[in-house]
């Protein structure tokens, strides 16, 4: 049986090699490995075998069907694309092949930082706002208290575009656009792009920054106190601890910063604090009685509260990231960590 095995696939590889066209391709392999072929005949019969050889004959059988294959489907390849079967063989898709996996894309950190802030807002009644980042010089500087020779335009290096336009240096002229159109009560977020000149690992030249603004008849103090307290808690944790510090803004009066106990530390000083054990996260204050006038508000009827803050040092506490470079090289290996 052997023999007979070893003979079948001499005559076969004989009738193989002498082959030139597809259908007498096709034709040997149906005469040999076809369901009634002379290698299905021969392996039926190995049953008939000494139980000591079976498994051998049929090891051999199915190694010379194996052998027989790939040497036909190499010389059916070999005359494509002529023929039919060739035509078949180069439309074939391999649906083994692994997948080529889509890419998903992500919201960037600071826009998902910056929704996450103001979604605590709007849980507070507020409602986002949005004001042009090429802006004029009254509504970033003059109306916010800041004339044109006032010492506190050198807090802040300006993009200008011409004299009297400029690249926006922070969210507060939204504030002037808004209370402009109307009436009090207001009560808005105001996110968004802003430009100062400057860069190293803590600045660039564009960054974000988110502002606040509720006006109506008698919001005090207590109010900015209560509102940025439960601000601060929802972003950074229940246990939050607040220091409220004395500053100065032209456009509000009281003024304070507000800060937080370093989450790095937890207060007892570090790189990130500056060992202070603090971090100086917003600005704010009560709206300033001349802010008012310029917009037709009378000052003895309302008051309110503006704050402002800067998304990407928030992202870069929450999620310890060193550099705000980070944000801005779409590097995806950085990206696709949020
Ligand atoms: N506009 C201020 C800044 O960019 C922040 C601020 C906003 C302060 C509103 C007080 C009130 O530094």
């Amino acid at each position: 049986m052997r023999e007979d095995l070893a003979e079948l696939q001499r005559k076969a590889e004989a009738e193989l090699n002498s082959a030139g066209s597809e259908e007498e391709l096709l034709a040997i392999r149906t005469k040999y490995l076809g369901r009634k072929g002379l290698l299905t005949l021969l392996f039926r019969k190995i049953g008939n075998a000494a139980p000591d050889e079976r498994p051998l004959l049929g090891r051999l059988s199915n190694e010379i069907k194996e052998a027989l294959s790939v040497k036909i489907e190499n010389a059916l390849e070999k005359l494509a694309p002529q023929g039919k079967y060739g035509a078949l063989l180069q439309e074939k898709i391999d649906v083994t092949l692994p997948g080529r996996g889509v890419r998903h894309g992500r919201i960037h950190p600071i826009s998902q930082v910056s929704q996450e802030i103001c979604e605590v807002f709007l849980r507070l009644g507020f409602s986002v706002a949005k004001g042009p980042e090429v802006e004029l010089d009254y509504y970033n500087f003059e109306a916010l208290n800041i004339p044109k020779d006032h010492p506190a335009r050198d807090m802040q290096d300006t993009f200008y575009v011409e004299d009297n336009i400029v690249l926006r240096t922070h969210t507060s002229p939204v504030q002037i656009r808004i209370m402009e159109k109307q009436r009090p009560p207001v009560r808005i977020v105001s996110p968004g792009k802003v430009y100062r000149h400057d860069s190293d690992v803590s600045h660039t030249p564009m960054f974000h920054q988110i502002e606040g603004l509720w006006v109506d008849k008698g919001i005090t103090f207590s109010d900015l106190k209560g509102v940025l307290t439960y601000f601060l808690q929802q972003v950074f944790g229940e246990d939050t601890v607040l220091r409220f510090r004395p500053s100065f803004f032209p456009f509000t009066e009281p003024s304070a910063e507000i800060d937080i106990q370093c989450i790095i530390c937890g207060g007892t000083g570090c790189r990130v604090c500056g060992q202070s054990g603090w971090l100086e996260i917003l600005g704010a204050g009560m709206v300033d009685p001349e802010v008012f006038k310029t917009v037709g508000y009378d000052p003895e009827e309302i008051s309110g509260f503006a704050f402002g803050l800067g998304v990407e040092r928030i992202a870069m506490l929450k999620y310890s990231i060193s550099d705000i470079r980070l944000f801005y090289e779409n590097d995806r290996r950085f990206l696709e960590q949020f």
